[in-house]
């Protein structure tokens, strides 16, 4: 399928919760935090059916997302049946991690073609600060659980903070010692995001070259989305930076995002889009929710504004609450 402005949708990041184990400062309040209502989450037949339609349409991709997706009962039944959808030839996870270590080995029978890790420091006290959870080495433990199935591919997202400790080199080096690529992922004035004191990509890349020599640029393609690709001389996976601010990277979107409660999002930063939950709950065909999917297409805007402040209609909710 095609947005108006000619470019062809074909990937979809489906939230299947807005709960977390994690608390990172930049995404979920410690307090205060009000989730969905049981009764508006889709529930996962809910879900396999607008997947259905979606993949209908020619999506062959597919994201699972949260909040954390691992916090939800029964996720790896639910992308097991994702998997089976005609279609779809690719389905990744991002996750933070913290339970991986116990659903790897299922997750690998079922075929999982990529696992994203999110890891902002190897620094188990920052960890702390950072996430709000003492949760390092169990996520870390996932990760290296992980690295057991050479058929998964691995990525670890990072995003940078003005924080020295975060050790952003150190980080990077996991791509040294490891077959994952690891990507620097810019703060977004998304949710509590907006509140962060912003580090660029130049800077980050400059400390990553102070520390192992030239970023080489890579051209290969190695995921579905926007980032692009650095070889650093004897590292076994590549050094990646997804930077919405420096580089606005709408010119190729590829991707729609289904809410847990229903509702598909075109672009990150508005509320646009179309509510299929209430669609499907008051009694819409296949075929209409699949002209409602088309109509949604016609919103999606042409780019971002964060560099504005206030844009009028901007999603005023968290990543946790939109998937990433
Ligand atoms: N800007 C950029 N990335 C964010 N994430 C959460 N909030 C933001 C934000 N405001 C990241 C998490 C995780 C991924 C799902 O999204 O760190 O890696
Ligand atoms: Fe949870 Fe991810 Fe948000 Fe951290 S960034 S609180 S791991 S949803």
């Amino acid at each position: 399928m095609k947005d108006t402005f000619n470019r062809k949708i074909e990937y979809v990041r489906i939230s299947v919760t807005d709960r977390c184990d994690l608390r990172c400062q930049y995404c979920m309040p410690e307090n205060g935090v009000k989730s969905i209502p049981h009764n508006d989450i889709l529930s996962y037949e809910e879900i396999l059916r607008i997947a259905r339609c979606i993949a209908h349409l020619g999506v062959s991709r597919i994201k699972i997302t949260g909040g954390e997706p691992l916090v939800r009962l029964g996720v790896t039944g639910f992308i097991g049946e994702i998997k089976k959808l005609e279609g779809i030839e690719q389905v990744t996870l991002t996750t933070n991690a913290t339970q991986l270590a116990d659903y790897i080995d299922k997750l690998a029978e079922l075929k999982i073609d990529g696992i994203n890790i999110s890891m902002d420091t190897l620094n188990p006290e920052l960890y702390k600060k950072i996430t709000g959870r003492d949760s390092f080495y169990k996520a870390f433990e996932g990760f290296k659980k992980a690295l057991e199935y050479p058929d998964i591919k691995l990525k670890i997202n990072c995003v940078p903070m003005e924080i020295p400790e975060q050790n952003l080199p150190e980080i990077a080096g996991l791509a040294e010692d490891y077959p994952v690529h690891v990507r620097f992922i810019e703060m977004m004035p998304i949710g509590l995001g907006r509140n962060f004191p912003f580090k660029s990509e130049m800077d980050t890349m400059k400390e990553i070259e102070r520390a192992y020599g030239p970023l080489i640029p890579y051209n290969g393609v190695l995921g579905n989305g926007p980032s692009r690709y650095y070889s650093i001389s004897g590292f076994k996976g590549k050094i990646g930076f997804i930077s919405a601010m420096s580089h606005k990277f709408c010119d190729f979107c590829n991707r729609v995002r289904l809410t847990a409660d229903g509702r598909l999002k075109t672009c990150l930063q508005y509320e646009v889009g179309v509510n299929l939950k209430e669609a499907m709950r008051n009694g819409a065909s296949d075929e209409e929710l699949e002209a409602l999917v088309l109509m949604a297409l016609e919103s999606k805007p042409k780019e971002h504004r964060f560099e504005e402040a206030l844009v009028e209609g901007r999603e005023t909710r968290s990543m946790f609450q939109i998937g990433g």
